[in-house]
């Protein structure tokens, strides 16, 4: 998605490849011709290409897009482990501590995961075809700005709801013709709470609904929980306003 945020983001992550790869590019041994399809894929949707090989070309295609790039390789047993990937926007997850895992241990910290969502992960995996690639979104709040956030701070840094960001992430998924593996790419976006909620009451109600209605467990895992009652009890005095 191109805007304002293309050229820092691709700033920043030219500067975390460079000073800080082994948290930013994490690939298994096998995952080179793989990382080496996907690599080529973005790298031909921007009209260029790469003269190296390997993940190296992964590496060179995240250097021309603000996205982060994951990789999942199809196993001659069906298993879809997540091989290869160049992530510079990660939301308070380690990529060193995730690759060579099947989508069930990816997720493990996620709430709700393995209850209610896992099996439809898998089945949009294996249905999913080159010709037809999927994207969705997700939306939690942060109280820090920053697109590059691997580890949580385990406390609240913020005192108001207002000074919240708003994290939402567009993520796709297709599936690699050559190799049959699966390119997963994911591009962060951040938002002061403060900015967002100028959209208009709509706007609010429906974010006044999605954090109050959130699971606990969920809640905790987004880190809305600390946040919770404050949030809604300001999105309220906006409505109120308005
Ligand atoms: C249809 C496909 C998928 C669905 C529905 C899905 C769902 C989710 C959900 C619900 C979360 C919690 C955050 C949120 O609200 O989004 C999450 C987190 C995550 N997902 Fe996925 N996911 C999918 C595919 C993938 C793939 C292919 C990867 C491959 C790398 C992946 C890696 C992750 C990671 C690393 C996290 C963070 C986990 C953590 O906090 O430790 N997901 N996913």
């Amino acid at each position: 998605m191109r805007d304002d945020e293309w050229e820092p983001t691709l700033t920043m992550k030219r500067a975390l490849i460079a000073e800080r790869r082994s948290e930013v590019v994490c690939y298994r041994d096998d995952a080179h011709e793989v990382a080496q399809e996907a690599g080529e894929l973005v790298l031909s949707w921007l009209g260029k290409s790469s003269a190296n090989s390997g993940v190296d070309v992964l590496v060179d295609a995240a250097l021309a897009v603000p996205d982060d790039l994951t990789v999942l390789r199809s196993m001659p047993d069906d298993r879809l482990p997540f091989v290869a990937g160049v992530v510079c926007s990660p939301s308070r997850w380690k990529l060193a501590e995730k690759i060579g895992h099947d989508m069930l241990a990816v997720h493990k910290p996620v709430a709700l995961y393995a209850e209610q969502i896992g099996g439809a992960v898998d089945t949009t995996l294996e249905r999913l075809s080159p010709e037809k690639p999927v994207w969705r979104s997700n939306w939690t709040l942060e109280d820090h700005p920053a697109l590059f956030q691997p580890s949580s701070p385990g406390r609240a840094l913020v005192d108001h709801p207002s000074e919240l960001w708003i994290r939402i992430e567009r993520e796709t998924l297709r599936r690699l013709p050559r190799t049959r593996g699966i390119l997963f790419t994911i591009r962060g976006f951040q938002e002061p709470l403060s900015t967002y909620v100028r959209r208009g009451p709509e706007t609010i109600r429906t974010l006044r609904e999605l954090v109050a209605r959130l699971p606990d467990s969920l809640a905790r895992y987004k880190s809305v929980y600390d946040y919770r009652a404050a949030t809604v009890s300001w999105l309220d005095s906006l409505l109120a306003s308005h």
